[in-house]
């Protein structure tokens, strides 16, 4: 059987590339088309989308996961789900983990795909029962970093856990786009030897590298890889779908992919990508390779975020001094993969250090809450010095950081029962909540009206096709 394809274009596609601004009407321009092209699934929520339609769309997310899913009679529904965190940044009561696992289930996900920050797995284990209880199929992300604790036996234990746990699938989520080609067969060849589940990969081509590592990722026995269509692929995005199927037609990895329709979909999304390009959204820098990446192995967006920090610090001459400071607090913090939030958090200890010229003489509030044991276990032990230096003797926790959150569905249900209409609203505000009831309050008890970006897409496309 051939290798297996999830297009990624829908979500992390427009989030790598410019911001997560596609809109609903964006999306469905080109998705019967999609629909019809065989992929495995199709990746089409997380959390920079949902928070995105409500913050700068005037949408609701969950209307376009049913509008997506009503077009989509033929491919399976993925979203991105950041384990206790869900799609924000603090960790939830496990009651509205499980219901938001419910209601994205019930709303047309097929497939949830899990992670967390620390590849701590106590983070992971209420949604994925959760995902396993009402129906849907449970692939966990395993963060792929590098670090003396990272090392392929540190994966392979993780995916005999990860296999334990009752996942029906494993991730390689590296979010950085640091993984090379040889380090790839090594780590699938191991992976497919001890464990049973298939082995998805996922990357980014910041680098460049990204063609040839998913190629021997394939050649080590890889079951499924994340592309995205050609508009929406490289720099930043994923490699391009259509190149996997040019390259492995009459192999025995033969994707099977109808080429006539991804070209279908490929006109309509490049018409999307043009408005992007246009509008500055799309800035082509993140569409050449930066090796960068691979020389302080820190993601891209970590990279432009520590940039426009210096920027309006008027400090750019300290960048080179930020990016060596990276790994060193990254360290003392016992080695977290730099993904959201930890990216954001390693990311500002650095710049303060470096600012101040004292290390750890201002510390982010974030970092002491981790430092305290509230985002999980790190996967090395923190430098205890360096602990004792910013929260003194002040208790650690060590148990799962959700044990100490009392429910919080029922609370803000009450809190809101003149706003919300279903118990989706509910949701919505318990992960942005300022953002979400201002978004509600103008769905229901419209006033003036808000310009809607969507309106201006039409406008565009009718120009375009004219
Ligand atoms: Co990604």
């Amino acid at each position: 059987m051939g290798v297996k394809i999830v297009e990624t274009s829908l979500r992390d596609g427009h989030q790598s590339l410019f911001a997560t601004r596609m809109t609903t009407n964006e999306i469905l321009s080109a998705i019967d088309e999609l629909d019809k092209v065989g992929y495995y699934a199709m990746e089409v929520w997380g959390g920079a989308t949902f928070d995105a339609c409500l913050r700068f769309l005037n949408e609701d997310p969950w209307e376009r996961l049913r509008a997506i899913k009503a077009r989509c009679p033929n491919t399976k529904l993925q979203m991105l789900f950041r384990g206790q965190n869900i799609l924000g940044y603090r960790h939830y009561a496990d009651d509205i983990v499980d219901k938001f696992v419910q209601k994205a289930l019930e709303n047309g996900i097929d497939i949830i795909r899990i992670f967390d920050a620390l590849n701590d797995i106590r983070n992971l284990k209420c949604a994925v029962d959760s995902t396993k209880k009402y129906g849907g199929e449970c692939q966990i992300a395993m963060c792929y970093t590098t670090s003396p604790v990272h090392t392929v036996d540190y994966y392979v234990n993780l995916a005999k856990e990860i296999e334990a746990m009752g996942a029906d699938s494993i991730c390689i989520k590296d979010m950085a786009g640091v993984l090379l080609p040889n380090d790839a067969f090594e780590l699938v060849t191991r992976l497919k030897q001890n464990t049973k589940l298939p082995i998805e990969l996922h990357s980014h081509c910041t680098c460049a590298t990204m063609g040839m590592t998913y190629m021997k990722a394939i050649e080590a026995g890889v079951d499924i890889i994340d592309t995205a269509i050609s508009p929406l692929s490289m720099g930043t995005s994923q490699p391009a779908t259509e190149a996997f199927q040019y390259a492995l037609t009459n192999t025995p990895y033969d994707p099977k992919l109808n080429l006539d329709m991804l070209s279908k979909a490929a006109a309509k999304m490049t018409l999307v990508k043009d408005k992007y390009l246009a509008n500055g959204l799309l800035n082509p820098k993140a569409l050449s390779p930066n090796p960068e990446v691979l020389k302080f192995q820190v993601p891209g967006g970590m990279l432009s975020n520590l940039m426009s920090q210096l920027k309006e610090q008027k400090a750019m001459d300290r960048y080179e001094a930020v990016l060596t400071e990276v790994p060193k607090v990254r360290k003392d913090m016992g080695y977290p993969p730099l993904v959201t939030p930890l990216s954001q958090m390693v990311g500002t200890q650095a710049v303060m250090n470096v600012m101040t010229g004292v290390r750890y003489k201002m510390v982010p509030n974030e970092i002491k809450e981790y430092l305290h044991g509230l985002y999980g276990q790190s996967p090395a032990p923190v430098d205890e010095k360096i602990r004792h230096q910013i929260i003194g003797d002040d208790a650690v926790i060590t148990h799962r950081p959700a044990d100490d959150l009392a429910p919080e569905f029922a609370n803000l249900k009450a809190k809101y029962h003149d706003l919300i209409r279903c118990d989706e609203d509910v949701l919505s505000i318990a992960l942005f909540e300022a953002v979400a009831v201002k978004f509600l309050k103008n769905k229901y008890q419209p006033e003036p009206q808000i310009t809607v970006e969507t309106d201006e897409f039409n406008v565009y496309i009718g120009g375009a096709l004219k």
